[in-house]
């Protein structure tokens, strides 16, 4: 039988349309054309692409991961598809429909698991879209048994924010998606990891091209699971 929800947004390449931002404004229909028809084939696809492979290497050896703010859940599925037995689990503040991976809906503060429920929790793109960065991180913390995985986004100068900001408001705002503008240095995150006790095992920023260092990946483990 054909569902009935229609997918809305694609976060993937891979050809897998997914549901998402059920709050899609009417002014934004033109942008999403744009970003549909360039940004998403041109720019957002090989982004997409090198993104997924580093993690791939990156959740080597976890065996359940929770994806908190998952989308459409295609990367937790492409997580799954490159390591056998890698469970994924995704949560998400929408409805998602659809989604590619068994998702929660939940209030987008407190995560809905007990502690130590998973190996590695991460969220891609997600941190700078919520209102308190370092109590979302204290959260995932909360719910791994060791490993958290962040991918977000950082400033490195004033036209850096300009550019970052115009980049998510147009893929994300006409979508449906609420947007912060919050994007913290790299010393600034660094801080509000060590804050919430976690040690930064690996720092990188991803190579995506000329004009794209705001791509920082930090794996992430609790400070009181070293050793
Ligand atoms: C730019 S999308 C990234 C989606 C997915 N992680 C990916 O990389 O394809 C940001 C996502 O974060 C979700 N989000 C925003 N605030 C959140 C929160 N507090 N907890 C969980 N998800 C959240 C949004 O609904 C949206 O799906």
């Amino acid at each position: 039988m054909e569902s009935s929800v229609r997918p809305k947004r694609r976060y993937t390449t891979e050809g897998v349309a997914g549901t998402h931002g059920s709050n899609q404004p009417l002014w934004g229909a033109p942008i999403r054309w744009f970003v549909r028809h360039t940004w998403e084939p041109y720019v957002d696809a090989p982004y997409r692409r090198i993104t997924v492979e580093r993690l791939k290497q990156l959740v080597e050896g976890a065996k359940e991961i929770l994806d908190v703010g998952c989308g459409d859940g295609a990367i937790g599925a492409q997580l799954m598809e490159a390591h056998g037995g890698l469970k994924a689990t995704g949560i998400e503040i929408v409805d998602s429909p659809g989604a590619l991976i068994p998702t929660k809906q939940y209030d987008g503060k407190r995560i809905p698991f007990p502690d130590e429920s998973f190996d590695l929790v991460m969220a891609t793109d997600v941190l700078h879209h919520t209102p308190d960065i370092p109590a979302m991180l204290k959260e995932m913390a909360r719910v791994s048994k060791r490993y958290v995985l962040v991918k977000d986004h950082t400033v490195y100068g004033f036209f850096s924010r300009a550019w970052i900001s115009l980049i998510d408001f147009a893929t994300n705002v006409p979508f449906g998606i609420h947007c912060e503008y919050n994007y913290p240095s790299l010393e600034t995150w660094r801080r509000y990891m060590d804050e919430v006790g976690l040690a930064i095992e690996r720092e990188e920023l991803l190579d995506i091209g000329p004009g794209t260092r705001f791509h920082p990946i930090f794996l992430l483990v609790k400070k009181n699971a070293c050793g």
